[in-house]
């Protein structure tokens, strides 16, 4: 999928406009789908205040949400998109599958209990959470998201958590390669291997804690400080338009309704190549992310 790479010239946003939310510009997926390029993250918002959280990112103008059966928050998420006003075709919905299901019946048992806890009548991607490799099913669970999807129940599937060896695996046994992997992804951890198959295989990035999580550090890295101030916008609209601009969907999560808008306010200004490359450099490797050779549920 292509990038969206900056000029070399530090262009801050024109008017007051700039710090409007705008819709993300969507991106077309390997079995067509069309999906937003930032979305809301959910977890851990869960009951009254996770349908308030939701509500105010769709009239922000948020069309991706995230969830996850682990959330515990799929019926919160649910009733926000049902109250929300919206036409239900127009938002791109994401839930995740545990473990148990890791089987070509378990993902059909899966999506319809995710379907009647969201009080939805459909799913547009859904994700296997995690590739748990101590069962050795994950190869069936995308064979079973595949068969909703050729029977038209998903416009697209995904995974989470794979590295390019659970995908490579699965490629070479099946043929099937998602069209999604969400994976953690930030300047402090920027996953080259696996961008570089995502790549190859036209399998979508999507970054899952974009922004660091709950820890402010990388919000406050003088690189990204610095670079804030000379855009004149803020430390995590920075971050994320450097997702934006290297092709990934950051689905960040904030519990201030003025965060939300801020986070979606990304599109009217440009990172130079220079200051992008900056923000890569901040790697710190393999070592910062979550090991889903070894962690999942
Ligand atoms: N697939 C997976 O295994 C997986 C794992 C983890 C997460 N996820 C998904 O990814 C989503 C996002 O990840 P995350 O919640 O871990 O981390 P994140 O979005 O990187 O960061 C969330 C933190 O950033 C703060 N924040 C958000 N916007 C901000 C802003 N504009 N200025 C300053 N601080 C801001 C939030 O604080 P406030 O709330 O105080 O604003 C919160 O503490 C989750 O909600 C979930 O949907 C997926």
């Amino acid at each position: 999928m292509g990038s969206h790479t900056g000029g070399s010239e530090p262009a801050g946003p024109e008017s007051r406009e700039a710090l409007m939310p705008q819709p993300a510009p969507g991106r077309k997926l390997t079995h067509g789908a069309q999906m937003p390029s930032l979305g809301l993250g959910t977890s851990p918002l869960r009951g009254q205040a996770c349908v308030d959280q939701v509500r105010s990112a769709i009239e922000a103008g948020y069309r991706l949400i995230d969830t996850a059966e682990n959330y515990g928050n799929e019926d919160a998420v649910g009733q926000a998109i049902r109250e929300s006003g919206v036409d239900r075709s127009e938002i791109f919905l994401t839930t995740k599958l545990n473990r148990q299901w890791h089987s070509v019946s378990g993902v059909r048992a899966a999506y319809e209990a995710s379907l009647e806890r969201l009080g939805l009548d459909s799913i547009d991607l859904l994700l296997i959470h995690w590739p748990n490799p101590d069962q050795g099913r994950y190869v069936e669970a995308v064979q079973g998201l595949e068969e909703l999807r050729q029977e038209g129940l998903l416009r697209a599937i995904g995974t989470s958590n794979f590295t390019p060896a659970h995908l490579r695996r699965v490629y070479e046994e099946t043929g099937l390669s998602p069209d999604v992997n969400q994976i953690q992804l930030s300047p402090y951890a920027t996953r080259d291997q696996s961008r570089a198959y995502h790549d190859e295989y036209g399998i979508a990035t999507e970054s899952w804690s974009p922004l660091g999580a709950s820890g402010t550090e990388l919000r406050n890295d003088p690189v990204v400080l610095t670079l804030a101030e000379r855009y004149d916008m803020t430390p995590a609209q920075v971050v994320l338009r450097w997702h934006y601009q290297l092709g990934l969907v950051a689905i960040p999560r904030s519990s201030h309704p003025g965060r939300i808008r801020e986070n979606l306010s990304i599109f009217s200004f440009e990172l130079s190549a220079d200051d992008v490359a900056q923000l890569s450099a901040l790697d710190r490797g393999e070592a910062e992310v979550v090991d889903s050779d070894t962690f999942g549920h």
